[in-house]
C-alpha cells in the first residue's frame, strides 16, 4: 500500500490564521483563529489590522494544531502555504512561518492557489473526485466559476464577478438594513420570516446583450444600489422598513442569479460534479436552490460541512497532499506573495 504525504497548510490570506494537517484526503487538524471580530466596528476587513492578527496568532495556531494531529513538524512531508490570492501583508506572514519552518527542518516548500484550494478541499469530506467537476465559489472576497478537469494540472476561470463578490453584497446590504457585520447569516436567519418575492430586485448580467458578453460572470453591485434606493425610498414615505421581506427578496436574487448562471456553466462545460465552497456556500438558500435544480438535471453536488468551506489551513494542506502525491516539483525558497495569482496557476512553481 502507498502511504499517503503528510501535510502540514498555512492559510492567512485574509482575517483567518488557519493551520491544518491532513495525510492525502485524511483530515488531522484544522485549527483556525479569526480576527473578524477585530473587523466589525469597520464594518469590514482592515488588512493592516488582519496582518497584525496573524502575527499574533501563527503560533499559537500551529501549536493547536501539532496538538491536534497528535503531529511535530519534524515528521510532515512538506509544508504548504497560501501564496495568493489575498492581502499581501496578510499572505506575507504565513508565507514567512512556513519559509522559515522549511528551512528550519528541511522540508519542501509548496506556495499554494487560495482558490484552488477552496475546491481540493472537498476531499477531505467526500474522498478523490474524478472526471469533469465545476466549482462555485463564493465569499466575501470572491465569486468564481471554476472547470476542474484535474486538480493539479487543469484549472480554468470560466467566470466571476465583475464588481462586488457575493459574500461583500449580503454584507454591504446587511448594514443597510441595521444588521450586524459580518452579514451574511443574519440576512440568511432574518430572510426566514420574510416573504421572497415582496420586492423585485434586479438579477445582475442575465439579460439579453450581458448574456452575450457576460454568460458565466455575476455582477451584484446593481443590486445593491437597487436595495439601497428601496431603504432610501420607504424611509423617506416614513414607512417602517420590512426589514424581513428586504432581506428574502435581496437573498433570493443573489441565489437565483448563483444557481442559474452555475448549472448553465455545468451543462456548457459538461460537468458532472459540482462543488461548492467559500463562506456564502453556508446559505440556506443558496444550497435549497443549487440542490433542487442541479438534482433535476442529474449533476452530483458536493458541499463542504462549513468549517471546511470557510478559509482554513486544511484546504491548503489538502491540495499540498494532491501535488506532493502526483510528484510536482516544490516552489522556490524566495516564494512571493502574489495578491492576484491567476486560478489557472495551481501553485507558484
Ligand atoms: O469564506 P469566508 O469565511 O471568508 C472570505 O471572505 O474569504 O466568507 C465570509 C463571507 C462573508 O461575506 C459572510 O457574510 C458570508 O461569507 N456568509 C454568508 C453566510 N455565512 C457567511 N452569506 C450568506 N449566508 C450565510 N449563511
Ligand atoms: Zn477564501
Amino acid at each position: 500500500m502507498v502511504t499517503e504525504p503528510l501535510i502540514l497548510g498555512i492559510e492567512s490570506s485574509c482575517d483567518e490564521t488557519g493551520v491544518g494537517i491532513v495525510r492525502g484526503t485524511e483530515l488531522l487538524a484544522n485549527a483556525v483563529a479569526s480576527s473578524v471580530e477585530e473587523h466589525v466596528r469597520f464594518g469590514g476587513v482592515v488588512p493592516e489590522v488582519a496582518s497584525r492578527a496573524h502575527l499574533e496568532a501563527m503560533v499559537p495556531t500551529l501549536e493547536q494544531a501539532y496538538a491536534e494531529a497528535g503531529v511535530r513538524v519534524e515528521d510532515v512531508d512538506a509544508i504548504a502555504v497560501t501564496c495568493g490570492p489575498g492581502l499581501t501583508g496578510a499572505l506575507l506572514v504565513g508565507i514567512a512561518a512556513a519559509k522559515a519552518l522549511a528551512l528550519a527542518h528541511d522540508k519542501p516548500l509548496y506556495g499554494i492557489n487560495h482558490l484552488v484550494a477552496h475546491v481540493a478541499v472537498d476531499q477531505l469530506e467526500h474522498g478523490r473526485f474524478s472526471g469533469p467537476t465545476a466549482a462555485l465559489l463564493v465569499s466575501g472576497g470572491h465569486t468564481s466559476l471554476l472547470m476542474v478537469n484535474d486538480i493539479t494540472d487543469d484549472v480554468r476561470l470560466i467566470g466571476e464577478t465583475i464588481d462586488d463578490a457575493a459574500g461583500e453584497a449580503f454584507d454591504k446590504v446587511a448594514r443597510l438594513l441595521g444588521l450586524p457585520y459580518p452579514g451574511g447569516p443574519h440576512i440568511d436567519r432574518v430572510a426566514r420570516e420574510g416573504d421572497p418575492t415582496a420586492i423585485a430586485f434586479p438579477r445582475g448580467l442575465t439579460g439579453g446583450r450581458d448574456m452575450e458578453k457576460h454568460r458565466h460572470d455575476f455582477s451584484f453591485s446593481g443590486l445593491k444600489s437597487a436595495v439601497a434606493r428601496h431603504v432610501q425610498h420607504e424611509e423617506r414615505m416614513k414607512r417602517e422598513l420590512p426589514v424581513a421581506d428586504v432581506a428574502a427578496s435581496f437573498q433570493d436574487a443573489v441565489c437565483d442569479v448563483l444557481t442559474r448562471k452555475t448549472i448553465a456553466a455545468c451543462k456548457a462545460n459538461g460537468a458532472e460534479t459540482l462543488i461548492i465552497g467559500g463562506g456564502v456556500a453556508a446559505n440556506g438558500r443558496l444550497r435549497t436552490f443549487i440542490e433542487d435544480r442541479a438534482g433535476a438535471t442529474g449533476i452530483e453536488v458536493r458541499v463542504p460541512r462549513p468549517g471546511l468551506c470557510t478559509d482554513n489551513g486544511a484546504m491548503v494542506a489538502a491540495l499540498g497532499a494532491e501535488l506532493v502525491r502526483k510528484g510536482h516539483k516544490p516552489s522556490s525558497l524566495d516564494l512571493p506573495a502574489d495578491s492576484s495569482m491567476p486560478v489557472t496557476q495551481v501553485y507558484a512553481a
